[in-house]
């Protein structure tokens, strides 16, 4: 076990925390940066402690499993996974350790494979689709000056982009919304026994959808993304196997959904808290992307990942054992002060002299990045450009969180607004 006597006990799963994760951080900061809690594992959130941990990928492993079955979303628990959910995941596809879940030699592959998927070109190519379905999410919904921001538009945006991409129906985004939300709170979370039995049927199901897909883009390829992973060769690498491509093709369609989603709805709260700012992206719009980014560093939809010690190690003065969880909370390093001063400052022009943790940092840095990034500035572009008087419906919208202290987003945000002109017809 993890030495707790050395560093500031935190309690990840504790209400307050998951409301303000902040007020931990700040905490944490005015120490070493680390912190310990005992039900998980040990927190890094100091800037250049956790840059030194992402890169040390043989000591800080991102295998989330010690055995050879790769990722079974069975939570951060760390009691065995119970008889009746392993018969449920007995009819799952065989899979590995791929991407998300791997170290390398074989992360450094999937990364070069996946990496052609998701190049910049790649994804500046998707501008106008990505835009078209903006424009008709806002279409449904602008005629009733009223919006369920996240259902309406937070969600289906992201989702549809994926199915999109991945090539398969868009008829099944809501599936793959609810797929989405059970598997990533199997990354992160701490999961009950019910909980562990919706997950792993939801593991079944997403591999029953996708292994034949895959074996008939092999058969026939097409231009989409699938296709793409399916069959890529790069440096004389072999394609990726069905055991290597179910476990990305999860993590790009959970990764690259909930995420945007609270991207999206935690920068509308941070403009509906600011009017300037508000009218300054409404003027300049060319100041998108720098609020998208303030977001991602002040208040980022994924606070934290995990990793797990190989060995026995020293990490600022606490000592772990291998096998330990170590928690790299990416959102702590964000409000680091000797980083970024006055942390609880929301400055979109900030000089940074090194980048925001919002992404990850080191070789498993953000795959998607370029995508959300480009999702979440069309989004304000198209919303701030098409609604006037944006305000919170304090009556219907909920302003908790989520009850998850890695994904860290709203329950509900309700708007109001006026049809702005010249778009009132
Ligand atoms: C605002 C949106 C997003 C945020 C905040 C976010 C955050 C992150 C973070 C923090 C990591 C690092 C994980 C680690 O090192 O443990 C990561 C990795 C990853 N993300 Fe994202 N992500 C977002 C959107 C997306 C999208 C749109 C996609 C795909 C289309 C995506 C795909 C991935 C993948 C595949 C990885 C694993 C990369 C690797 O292990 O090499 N993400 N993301």
């Amino acid at each position: 076990m993890t030495d707790i006597q050395k560093a500031a006990e935190v309690n990840l799963a504790d209400e307050g925390h998951i409301e303000c994760p902040y007020k931990t951080y700040a905490e944490l900061h005015q120490s070493n940066g680390v912190g310990v809690d005992p039900n998980i594992g040990t927190i890094v959130a100091g800037y250049d402690t956790l840059a030194a941990l992402a890169r040390n990928t043989s000591v800080y492993s991102s295998a989330i499993t010690e055995d050879d079955r790769g990722p079974r979303h069975m939570g951060i628990n760390s009691e065995p996974v119970q008889d009746d959910v392993e018969e449920i995941l007995s009819n799952a596809h065989p899979i590995v350790n791929a991407l998300f879940t791997a170290d390398p030699p074989e992360h450094t592959r999937h990364r070069k494979l996946i990496s052609k998927a998701l190049s910049p070109r790649s994804v500046r190519a998707l501008q106008p689709q990505i835009r078209q379905i903006t424009t008709e999410l806002i279409d449904a919904f602008i005629d009733r000056g009223a919006v369920d921001l996240i259902p309406e538009f937070a969600v289906p945006l992201p989702v549809t982009v994926i199915a999109d991409i991945l090539g398969v129906d868009r008829t099944d985004i809501w599936t793959f919304k609810h797929w989405g939300d059970l598997m990533i709170s199997g990354n992160i979370d701490l999961l009950s026994h019910e909980r562990r039995r919706e997950v792993a049927h939801a593991v079944v199901e997403l591999h029953d959808y996708f292994v034949p897909r895959i074996e008939e883009r092999r058969r026939q390829p097409t231009d989409d993304l699938l296709s793409i992973m399916v069959n890529t060769e790069v440096d004389g690498e072999p394609p990726l196997t069905t055991a290597e491509l179910l476990p990305i093709i999860d993590q790009i369609l959970l990764a690259g959904h909930e995420t945007t989603t609270n991207l999206i709805g935690n920068a509308m709260l941070v403009l509906l808290k600011d009017d300037a700012l508000m009218n300054r992206l409404r003027s300049s719009p060319d100041d998108i992307p720098a609020m998208v980014e303030e977001v991602l560093r002040w208040d980022p939809p994924i606070q934290c990942t995990y990793r797990r010690a190989t060995q026995d190690e020293r990490i600022e003065g606490i000592d772990l054992k291998a096998g330990d969880m170590v928690i790299p909370m990416w959102a702590g390093a964000n409000w680091d002060p000797k980083v970024f001063p006055n942390p609880e400052r929301f400055d979109i022009d900030r000089p940074t002299t090194k980048p925001h943790m919002g992404f990850g940092f080191g070789p498993h840095f953000c795959a998607g990045a370029e995508l959300a990034r480009l999702e979440a500035k069309i989004a304000f572009e198209e919303l701030l450009k098409r609604l006037d008087d944006i305000r919170l419906n304090s009556v219907d919208s909920d302003l908790s969180h989520l009850p998850s202290f890695a994904s860290h987003g709203y329950k509900q945000v309700s708007l109001t607004f006026t049809k702005s002109w010249p778009h009132q017809n």
